[in-house]
């Protein structure tokens, strides 16, 4: 089975091509980046606009690329939720209608779904299930027992900011620019550990779940004490080892409650590479495997759109008649 994937939730227009028995054929990508960068954050009527301008342009390189023609599509997969409506809108809208002409099916992916699919794309490393998922994005903060597709039990998540959005405020508060979760990582590289130590929110008390907005506070109230330049790289440090902390100890805390072996962990903040030397570390030391989806595919794009929508399909699943897209869908 051949499945088109288009991912329009929120600031890249990602499409991808996967095949139930030869994988991921290719996938191409366009950020938003600097359409938003101006306006310090993501505008939703601009996003909607450039997706619609960048779709069928992307599809076009995306089957020149792969030597594929549209006629040997069988399914069409297209991110139906959580995002901005406007931009869902156009995914929908593009993917629907091209798999009516072409007397396909259709299916809408959930996004958080389709991250927290993305490391099985590898065939070389794939995870078996159950496993747990640590899915830290933008939007969300889960920790996730993934039993089978589908068999999602919600263990832990944030009660206010999501893991990626506490880096993206932080770094506005540093003064950097949007994005601001990679500029502020790349800050933290030439910062010190042992300067400023900040909480590790949620831990001392037993449970699964986060909070990441009072760091922010803690933040605001460091640069005010310390609001020379030269302290940003230490203050972003700070802050970049207490989220990973954190992150590693609910990790370690439901791996021990669920006994699961594996832990999958997906989503933008994936890609920080502090998280991933952690998790690596802690997972050779207390002997469980750690699957994370390649560097390029952590943050937002259409080649795990297709793949949990060929899933999906497989499974026998099919679009709503209605439009499908839900700016709000719990996982
Ligand atoms: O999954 P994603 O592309 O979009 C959502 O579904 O939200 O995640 C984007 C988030 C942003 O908050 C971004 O700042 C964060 O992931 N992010 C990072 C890194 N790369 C992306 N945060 C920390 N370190 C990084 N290297
Ligand atoms: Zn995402």
């Amino acid at each position: 089975m051949l499945v088109l994937g288009l991912e329009t939730s929120c600031d890249e227009t990602g499409l991808g091509l996967y095949h139930s028995d030869r994988g991921l054929l290719g996938h191409t990508l366009h950020s938003q980046v600097g359409l938003h960068a101006p306006h310090g954050g993501v505008v939703p009527e601009l996003a909607s606009r450039d997706h619609l301008r960048r779709t069928v342009p992307l599809l076009r390189e995306l089957l020149d690329q792969t030597g594929t023609g549209l006629s040997q599509l069988d399914g069409i997969a297209y991110t139906a939720g959580p995002g901005l409506i406007g931009a869902l809108l156009v995914g929908s809208s593009i993917g629907r209608s091209l798999a009516f002409a072409l007397g396909i099916p259709a299916v809408g992916v959930h996004h958080m779904e389709a991250h927290l699919l993305s490391p099985l794309l590898d065939p070389a490393s794939r995870p078996h299930f159950p496993f747990l998922a640590l899915l830290v994005s933008g939007g969300h903060t889960l920790l996730v027992q993934v039993d089978g597709l589908g068999q999602y039990t919600i263990l832990g998540e944030s009660v206010d900011d999501a893991a990626g959005e506490a880096f993206d405020k932080t770094a506005k508060l540093l003064g950097l620019p949007y994005p601001g979760g990679p500029a502020l990582a790349a800050l933290a590289q030439d910062g010190r550990s042992d300067r400023f130590t900040l909480p590790r929110p949620m831990t001392a008390k037993p449970g699964l779940d986060f909070s990441f907005s009072g760091l922010k506070t803690q933040v605001r109230l460091l640069i005010e004490a310390h609001p020379q330049p030269q302290h940003r790289a230490d203050i972003a440090r700070a802050f970049e080892d207490a989220v990973v902390d954190t992150l590693l100890i609910k990790c370690r805390r439901a791996l021990a409650q669920t006994g699961l072996g594996a832990l999958v962990v997906a989503g933008g903040v994936s890609a920080n590479r502090h998280l991933r030397t952690a998790l690596d570390s802690a997972a050779a030391s207390d002997g469980f495997a750690v699957h994370y989806p390649p560097p390029e595919l952590c943050t937002d794009n259409g080649a795990m759109v297709a793949f949990a929508g060929c899933l999906r399909l497989q499974a026998g699943e099919r679009a709503p008649s209605d439009c499908g897209a839900r700016a709000r869908w719990p996982l």
